[in-house]
């Protein structure tokens, strides 16, 4: 294993104990995936505070501590939404003492070099990548729009294998940095029109469960297929299974480049997606028969600035009823600019909330009381079900007509 001067004094402990310990799990994810070499990446993408496996108050700890040993970030480090909005926090309820927690761990990201992103849509603000670009992201539908619709290369990362890539510019080369790992196995052909981005959702949902951890191959899909839409796909794919990577015939690169390789070699599986599929997938993502909504949340992952122009455009001039909660999770630079726009003053003069920097999975939304949520996502019906909230999962539009009467009419 080829380490730098620099990365072996990181593990004699020169710069304290955090960072010797970042670097030993680099080591041991080498050891443990058989890889031969590093890959220098391009870009990091870190678990921001609440959602790291050191979370909380310790977590915030160690990044402090981090933070003062000297340690700076290699290579551009994004980062992955925190647990609050760090502009307007008080507004979505959340207590001073756990804002200053976060507001701590994110002083520490900014001192070693962060870009500070808190986003799970970084490719709408800046995060464009080439063809075979090397990365280590953790967030796992990020994870899946970069290797599958860029045709760059990373795995799913430990938030401290992360921390250990952003320190030393390298990652272990192992899984989906190699090319034969890359290849097709579970061959979905699509035999239904896919309309709203929630058919994406409902559809990566119900196939990312099948698949699991392999790679599924879409054939049937228009190829004017939205970015919108897929990033729908890779998040729920990325969600009820540990989907890293999909490839779409014709459409995405690495089946572009090589047909042959990525799309037929290894596929060991076939599906059918036909109506009834479709319908037994949207049923599966409702998980309460309550029809009195209390909370809307949209935005995950984190809408884009279209999206944002159409729930402005359908809640021009309606209100939202009274005793409903709307968030509308996007970037804060992509609300900035929707905010220069006017989107977001139709949105808030509605009654609703555009939510930025974090979201309704990552907000402790449990505490809030809320009873019954309407959503647009899969992935955020996966988590807030965890929670114990009942879950209504249909069309954007489906959504915003319950903002408005505080029923789901679906
Ligand atoms: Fe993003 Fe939060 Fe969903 S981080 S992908 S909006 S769970």
């Amino acid at each position: 294993m080829k380490l730098t001067a620099y990365e072996r004094s990181i593990l004699a402990g020169d710069f304290g104990d955090e960072a010797r310990k970042i670097l030993e799990v680099m080591v041991k994810v080498y050891e443990v995936n058989g890889a031969r070499d590093f890959v220098e990446v391009g870009e990091v993408m870190l678990a921001s505070t609440q959602n790291m496996s050191i979370s909380g108050v310790a977590g915030m700890e160690f990044l402090t501590s981090l933070a003062d040993s000297g340690i700076r970030f290699k290579v551009k480090t994004i980062t992955d939404p925190v647990s609050i909005d760090l502009g307007a926090w008080q507004r979505l309820g959340i207590c001073e003492e756990f804002a200053e927690h976060q507001q701590k761990a994110v002083r520490a990201l900014i001192k070693m070099g962060a870009v500070p992103t808190w986003t799970c849509t970084p490719y709408l603000v800046g995060s464009i990548h080439r063809y075979g670009d090397h990365l280590a992201y953790v967030e796992t539908s990020v994870v899946c729009f970069a290797n599958s619709y860029f045709g760059a290369r990373t795995n799913r990362e430990m938030d401290i294998s992360a921390l250990a890539a952003a320190i030393t510019g390298k990652t272990p080369c192992y899984g989906y940095h190699v090319a034969d790992n890359r290849e097709g196995q579970v061959l979905v052909n699509v035999e239904v029109e896919l309309r709203a981005t929630s058919d994406y959702d409902a559809l990566g949902n119900y196939v990312g469960r099948i698949a699991g951890t392999r790679v599924p191959v879409f054939r049937g899909m228009p190829r004017d297929v939205s970015t919108q839409a897929l990033m729908q796909l890779g998040a729920a794919l990325a969600t009820s299974g540990a989907v890293s990577l999909f490839h779409i015939m014709g459409v995405t690169p690495d089946i572009v480049v090589d047909p042959y390789k990525y799309g037929e070699r290894s596929v060991v599986e076939e599906l059918n997606i036909g109506e009834e599929d479709m319908r037994r997938a949207y049923a599966e993502l409702n998980t309460t028969g309550e029809t009195a909504i209390d909370f809307v949340a949209l935005g995950c992952p984190h809408y884009g600035f279209e999206k944002l122009r159409a729930v402005a455009s359908f809640l021009e001039g309606k209100k939202v009823r009274e005793g409903v909660e709307v968030w509308v999770c996007t970037s804060r630079a992509v609300r900035d600019m929707a905010l220069r726009s006017g989107e977001v003053e139709v949105i808030e003069k509605a009654g609703a909330k555009v939510v930025v920097d974090t979201c309704m999975v990552l907000v402790p939304v449990k505490q809030k009381g809320f009873r019954t949520m309407a959503t647009d996502s899969a992935k955020a019906q996966f988590y807030d079900s965890g929670f114990g909230i009942g879950v209504r999962f249909g069309s954007t539009e489906g959504c915003l007509r319950a903002a408005i009467s505080g029923t789901w009419e679906g």
